[in-house]
């Protein structure tokens, strides 16, 4: 059987490893990969490659996708999507695993709906937004990163005694704001999905915090927030109170760097479990995590809810930074 695997939307670490493990578990079991540069857009553009067992060595440990990868809004065409399934036939392409998030799956599901493309999903997106997985890979490695970064501004925020804002990526979700903050136990987070999340409370947050006699303070900030981004939360604070704060945007430092173990782990997993179910004819179906066990979902699932970042974690930020 001929596979092709491509990588699509914004990179992020453990992506190597999923490509590593598709093409050597494919070798393994007596199939070939086809590697497609530039995902989507590459497709539509014929740029593939087979790719060797030996084109994997050394790159578990690399950030980044050695395909490349593109956003492709071409693919949301009908007409677009037909052509990427006659070119995957007209190659010899049985199977397609996809590794990237929203966007990127819902474009593998209508390629299966309508032309009968076999996909499976490896879950690859740093915002931790996927329904029916509670992991994503480079999710774990971004937060890291994350928290390393805020763990020296914090260093300058007390020396200081200032308040930083520091926004961190996810697009319209907040997990990787909320569980950045705790991490780094930071006195307060803004994130879309929170119920309570308006510039008053948080100016009552802070208020709280100087009167408790804390002189730095670290809100981290959801780029998809409600109130608005760092930057402008950080206008609106000069302005209304003069405050001598400083704003950071981490941006896309969290999307590089080498992959943590978790990431390399999860990558290696879903990279080889979905060459398995596909060889064993499965068709369109995507991976996750749940509860610590590897899960699959039907790949219409990708069309549910998003998930939101858990409750408590929220509330517990201000709690604890008291
Ligand atoms: O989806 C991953 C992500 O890093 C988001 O967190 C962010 O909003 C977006 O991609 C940035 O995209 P780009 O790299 O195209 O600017």
């Amino acid at each position: 059987m001929r596979l092709g695997v491509l990588t699509s939307g914004g990179d992020a670490p453990g992506m190597n490893a999923a490509i590593r493990a598709v093409v050597r578990q494919a070798d393994a079991l007596g199939h070939e990969v086809y590697g497609i540069y530039r995902g989507y857009q590459g497709l539509l553009e014929s740029d593939w490659a087979p790719l060797a067992t030996r084109s994997c060595a050394n790159i578990l440990q690399r950030g980044g996708t050695i395909l490349r990868t593109a956003r492709c809004p071409e693919l949301h065409h009908p007409e677009r999507r037909a052509e990427a399934a006659a070119k995957l036939r007209k190659v010899g392409i049985e199977a397609l695993v996809v590794i990237g998030g929203d966007g990127s799956f819902r474009a593998a599901e209508a390629l299966h709906r309508e032309h009968g493309i076999a996909c499976a999903g490896i879950p690859g997106t740093i915002d931790n937004d996927l329904p029916g997985t509670d992991r994503t890979l480079g999710f774990d490695t971004a937060l890291n990163t994350a928290v390393e970064a805020i763990d020296r501004i914090r260093d300058t925020a007390s020396s200081h005694g200032r308040l930083f804002l520091v926004e961190v990526m996810g697009r319209s979700s907040g997990m990787l704001a909320v569980h950045t903050a705790i991490a780094c136990g930071a006195e307060a987070v803004l994130y879309p999905e929170s119920p309570n999340d308006t510039y008053e409370s948080l100016v009552s947050q802070l208020h709280a915090n100087w009167i408790r006699g804390k002189r730095s303070s670290i809100v981290v900030v959801a780029e998809g927030d409600g109130v608005g981004n760092a930057v402008g939360v950080g206008e609106r604070l000069k302005r209304d109170y003069g405050l001598d704060l400083r704003v950071v945007v981490l941006g896309h430092v969290q999307r590089g760097g080498s992959p943590s173990a978790l990431d390399r782990i999860w990558g290696s997993r879903w990279g080889s479990e979905a060459v398995r179910r596909l060889v064993a004819g499965e068709r369109a179906f995507y991976l996750g995590e749940v509860g610590g066990v590897l899960a699959v979902q039907p790949m219409a699932r990708i069309l549910d809810p998003h998930p939101v970042p858990p409750k408590d974690l929220g509330a517990l930020v201000s709690v604890l930074a008291r």
